[in-house]
């Protein structure tokens, strides 16, 4: 059955290769690197040599688990952006290296296209139209999805990305990195109303989450005056309530952007759409309005090729195929 299309992900921190045949994704393998844990963010420099080291056991060990060769893909597609540069460079060489030597053609993948496109990997997928919230360490976007590939950012941040605010706010706490997940791990066992935030409302659907560092950093400074101990004796409660903002500055948007558009189903995408919190409360939200909501399972939330994949097969069908000449993008609009 055909198409096989090789996918390749190398855009931020992880180096994924995935093969999908016929429009179903036969595997999803990841390389993390976990050698920016000890800087406390990514950094672009030695992304790019970790994805040099990885890229080809990644590729192999995809080809292998599905049980194809080389000589079987009929495409190969990458990440074209958004993402670091250099880190996209590596995928998309290796990607045009391939193409070129089998004599196949090459699909480039909009990142941000493929988090939403991952809610086609398994059932129940979205029919169109659908709102998608898509959060990650770079993004936070509200998207209205018309089509596989016709979308529409409808509210958006004007600063930091939610994800952002998460890992910012772990490192302040002495988290290492990422620290979204550490929150949402803590946060499982404290007091979502121990303590209260307050939110920069942005016009429109649009978001602002650079506020809430600083108001984290004075929160913490005052109490820390108050007892130095503060942060390691209420560890949880300072995780849950944080996290409790956060998902809610989401949640209000993603219910006015219901309300605007009329739009009855709702689905979330990206690395913080493995967030407990906002997993529970949007299902939550969800019943209480009668939406269908749609959540990926937590493979599919932070980086992977599968997505990618996804997102070939439909530029695939619609012979929307990259010239060899193409280069990567740090930025790159839906
Ligand atoms: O989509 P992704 O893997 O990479 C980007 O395209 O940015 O998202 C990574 C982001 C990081 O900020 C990470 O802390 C956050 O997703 N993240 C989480 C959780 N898992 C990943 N944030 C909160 N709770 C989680 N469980
Ligand atoms: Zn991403």
């Amino acid at each position: 059955m055909r198409p096989v299309i090789l996918a390749i992900e190398s855009s931020c921190d992880e180096t994924s290769a995935s093969v999908i045949r016929n429009g179903k994704v036969l595997n999803n393998i990841i390389a993390s690197q976990a050698v920016h844990q000890k800087y406390g963010g990514v950094v672009p420099e030695l992304a790019s040599r970790a994805h040099q080291q990885n890229i080809v056991a990644v590729v192999d060990a995809a080809l292998e688990g599905a049980g194809v060769t080389r000589t079987d893909l009929d495409a190969v597609a990458f990440t074209r952006g958004p993402g670091l540069m250099g880190a996209l460079l590596v995928g998309v060489s290796f990607a045009k290296g391939l193409a070129m030597g089998l004599k196949i053609p090459l699909i480039e993948v909009n990142h941000m296209q493929a988090h939403v496109l991952a809610h086609f990997i398994d059932e129940p997928r979205p029919s169109f139209p659908f709102l998608c919230l898509t959060v990650s360490g770079g993004h936070t976007q509200i998207v209205l999805v018309k089509d596989h590939l016709d979308m529409e950012v409808i509210g958006q941040t004007q600063d930091d990305a939610v994800g952002e605010a998460f890992d910012k706010a772990a490192k302040i706490l002495g988290l290492p990195y990422p620290g979204g997940p550490l929150i949402d791990k803590h946060a499982q066992q404290g007091n979502p109303r121990a303590y209260k935030f307050s939110e920069t409302v942005m016009p429109g659907l649009d978001f602002s989450f650079s506020g809430i560092k600083t108001q984290f950093l004075y929160f913490l400074r005052d109490k820390k005056k108050e007892n130095p101990a503060f942060v390691e004796e209420n560890l949880a409660d300072i995780c849950a309530s944080l996290q409790h903002h956060l998902v809610s500055m989401l949640l209000t948007r993603v219910e006015q952007a219901c309300a605007r558009t009329g739009i009855r189903q709702v689905a979330i995408a990206g690395g913080v759409s493995a967030n407990q919190g906002l997993r529970q409360r949007l299902q939550a939200l969800g019943g209480q309005h009668g939406w269908d909501v749609f959540i990926p399972a937590f493979q599919y939330c932070t980086d992977n090729a599968g997505m990618i994949a996804m997102a070939a097969h439909y530029k695939y069908q619609r012979g929307l195929f990259a010239p060899l000449d193409v280069t990567p993008l740090a930025r790159m609009p839906l």
